[in-house]
């Protein structure tokens, strides 16, 4: 570990806590995302994160929540093995019953078949239940507290957000087709405060469904004052304030 007078910095931090957790997100990506959300302490409002698959970002956003106050609220299908399928192409796609209904995930932009063999498959022989493994991912480095997960999408979320729910770090990391990427825009920023950040990962790098939603929505916007890419594959863009008169 780095260590400056006995303190350890941010970054080693980070790089211990996701130790050993499969997931797409790249240290770098959540460095950014834990510098933005401790620049949000302050304002009201909580964390939320689409698309959370076994913790890996959440585990950072929680450390975060721990140490500026509030929540994260992931939303995510969690789906089971049994609810993917193989499409035409040969690529995957899932739908999940819930509460008796039925919610499709990367039905636009599917999952390749080589990622979902060597990187989605082998997960369940570990983990059958990936919202226990998501759990048991934070309950392991004392994080739990700080996290509320939905099983769900964000429509299902919305439709269960109490009144006067703000948030001040939108992450978005689930399904990449554009219209689930502009649904998850369209639905969540309503709640997004003024110095807010959303944050989208896979942005300019390959996934024509981000790219699109985010020019789109987000680019060109007088909503938001502050556009950039981050990373190699992190675009952040902040909620504007409103003009002093
Ligand atoms: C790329 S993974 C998230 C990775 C995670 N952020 C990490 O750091 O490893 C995308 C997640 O989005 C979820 N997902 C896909 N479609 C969804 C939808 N329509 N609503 C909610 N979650 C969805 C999947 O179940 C999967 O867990």
């Amino acid at each position: 570990m780095t260590t400056t007078g006995g303190a350890t910095s941010l970054m080693s931090e980070i790089e211990a806590l996701v130790d050993g957790v499969p997931g797409w997100s790249p240290v770098d990506e959540l460095f950014t995302l834990s510098l933005l959300a401790r620049a949000t302490v302050g304002l009201p409002g909580d964390l939320v994160e689409v698309g959370s698959w076994l913790g890996r970002s959440a585990i950072v956003l929680a450390a975060a929540a721990r140490d500026t106050g509030g929540r994260v609220h992931c939303i995510d299908l969690f789906p089971a093995r049994d609810d993917w399928r193989c499409n035409t192409d040969g690529s995957y796609s899932c739908s999940v019953e819930i509460d008796g209904r039925r919610y499709g995930g990367y039905q636009e932009q599917t999952v390749w078949a080589g990622p979902f063999q060597a990187q989605l498959a082998p997960r369940y022989d570990e983990t059958p239940d990936i919202l226990e493994g998501f759990h048991a991912n934070l309950h392991a480095r004392g994080l739990e507290r700080f996290v509320a997960a939905h099983r769900g999408t964000t429509a299902t979320f919305a439709a269960s957000a109490l009144p006067g729910f703000q948030v001040r770090l939108l992450f978005i990391d689930g399904d990449h087709g554009y219209r689930a990427v502009v649904d998850d825009i369209d639905r969540l920023v309503p709640y997004l405060v003024p110095g807010g950040w959303i944050c989208f990962d896979d942005a300019g790098s390959g996934y024509d469904g981000v790219d699109r939603a985010i020019a789109d929505r987000i680019l060109n916007n007088p909503g938001f004052d502050v556009t950039a890419q981050m990373t190699r594959k992190c675009f952040v863009a902040r909620r504007a304030r409103p003009a002093m008169r």
